[in-house]
């Protein structure tokens, strides 16, 4: 059947493919070699703010952020460039972010409002600030960077351990299409007459996992390759990790912009809230 990636996203491209190629060859894949948790950010800082300015509304993001975290201290796993947390800390909150990249965070603190965004280098599972926070956010696919599921397991866990009474965790990403096949694909993402970017990926299907390369062939500058990784996870398999880790889905619209889920929606976002009863925030400063 169809894509193995609904619609086209993924954390790192903008076009995982509606069509793919079966390729038998990929029974299990695994990771690219070389490829680590730096790689995405490192490949894609300098193009990022210009190729995924429109990903989604931001001002609607920001404004259904802002009003999950009330004003309270937020975290952004990913944090990326700022594209969310800089007009987050405008609105008032106390914006934390992590990231694994130095270009990315490079990027964010050179911005106007960068230095307002609390941002460190590292990994959404193992570095993360003590908290409490009021709001843990984790945008545009960014969870499915963590490669396994026990690395998506262990990042609730770290994310539940650092709620604060009554805070949430607001988890975007796409709806996997669990009908599809394997398969591998190749497409054109721009044609210039001195530069051309390919989109090349391929998928394995019953391990959850895709990737790929962006590669940019120009005339004057020769080959560019801009890596990318990801595990995807269904909404139901989400809502078991969030279990594990106790905390129980509070929301799931389809976008920021709280349109109602349904067995359509393409995308997802997913709130969840400590399990009443367990005791959250416990790792703080
Ligand atoms: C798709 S970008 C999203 C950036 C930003 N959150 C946004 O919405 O525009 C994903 C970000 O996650 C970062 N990242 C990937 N794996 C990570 C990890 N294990 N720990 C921390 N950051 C990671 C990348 O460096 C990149 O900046």
């Amino acid at each position: 059947m169809g894509p193995a990636v609904r619609r086209a996203t993924t954390g790192a491209p903008d076009s995982i493919p509606a069509h793919w190629l079966t390729a038998p060859f990929w029974s299990k894949m695994s990771v690219m070699r070389g490829y680590h948790d730096g790689s995405y950010g490192d490949g894609f800082a300098d193009v990022y703010d210009d190729w995924y300015a429109g990903i989604t509304d931001t001002d609607t993001s920001v404004a259904a952020l802002a009003g999950l975290a009330g004003r309270g201290r937020v975290l952004e796993l990913g944090v990326g460039t700022g594209r969310l947390a800089i007009p987050l800390a405008a609105t008032g909150s106390e914006v934390h972010g992590v990231d694994s990249s130095e270009a990315m965070l490079h990027r964010l603190a050179a911005k106007p409002g960068g230095h307002a965004v609390h941002a460190v280098r590292g990994d959404m599972v193992d570095d993360l600030p003590v908290g409490p926070f009021s709001l843990v956010l984790v945008a545009y696919n960014t969870f499915f960077s963590l490669l396994t599921e026990e690395r998506q397991q262990a990042c609730f866990h770290a994310v539940a351990a650092r709620l604060g009474e009554g805070g949430v965790f607001a988890l975007e990403a796409f709806v996997p299409d669990t009908q599809s096949t394997a398969a591998s694909s190749l497409t054109v993402r721009s044609v210039q007459v001195d530069r051309v970017v390919l989109s090349v990926s391929t998928a394995d299907v019953d391990g959850q996992r895709a990737e790929g390369q962006y590669v940019e062939i120009t005339e004057g500058g020769g080959v560019r390759l801009r890596p990318w990784s990801i595990r995807w996870a269904t909404v139901s398999q989400l809502d078991t990790m969030a279990a594990a880790a106790g905390l129980v889905l509070r929301d799931r619209w389809e976008s920021f912009a709280g349109e109602p889920f349904d067995h359509d929606s393409a995308r997802h976002v997913s709130v969840y809230t400590p399990r009443s009863g367990v005791k959250s925030g416990h790792v703080r400063s």
